[in-house]
């Protein structure tokens, strides 16, 4: 059981690191120049490379942690509100994902028009759901 959550607590930072990074890239697209054709391509370059490696890492991420809860129980049957705080905060983090490759398709068609400033807000939603589940799994406090 130590291994597979080990390699969970792995895969869930590999995963935060691309949630954390993507909204970075977005903040640059959205202060580049339009006349800078090169700088916006290599950027969107790096967002979509980055996206798809995101997306990869959340799969085990997730997978050892239904291993966790379903396979070796933890978490389940009453008093383990913390098991189902933390699948809500779970599902609020797959929904800032989606958010991700929607905004990312939109920098890609060149349909995006909020500010830089909106994006640097976007971009501390992953540092709030990411304290709320390490909480709630660590300390457990309902
Ligand atoms: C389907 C989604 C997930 C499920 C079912 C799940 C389930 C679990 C379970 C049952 C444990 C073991 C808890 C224990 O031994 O006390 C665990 C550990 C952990 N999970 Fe998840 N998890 C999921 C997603 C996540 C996500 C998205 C994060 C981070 C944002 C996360 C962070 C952690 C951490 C840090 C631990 C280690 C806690 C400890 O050792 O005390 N998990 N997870």
């Amino acid at each position: 059981m130590l291994w597979v959550k080990s390699f969970h607590i792995v895969f869930v930072a590999s995963w935060f690191a691309g949630l954390f990074y993507l909204p970075r890239i977005f903040v640059n697209l959205a202060m580049v120049p339009p006349e800078s054709v090169a700088e916006r391509e290599r950027l969107l370059l790096m967002a979509r490379k980055l996206m798809r490696f995101t997306t990869i890492l959340a799969v085990p991420a997730l997978a050892l942690g239904l291993w966790l809860w379903l396979g070796y129980g933890i978490g389940r049957g009453a008093g383990n509100g913390w098991m189902h705080a933390k699948l809500v905060a779970v599902v609020l983090i797959l929904g800032y994902h989606h958010a991700c490759g929607l905004l990312l398709r939109r920098f890609v068609q060149g349909a995006q028009r909020r500010s830089h400033v909106w994006y640097r807000w976007f971009n501390e939603v992953p540092v709030i759901l990411l304290v709320a589940v390490v909480v709630l799994v660590v300390v457990k406090p309902f």
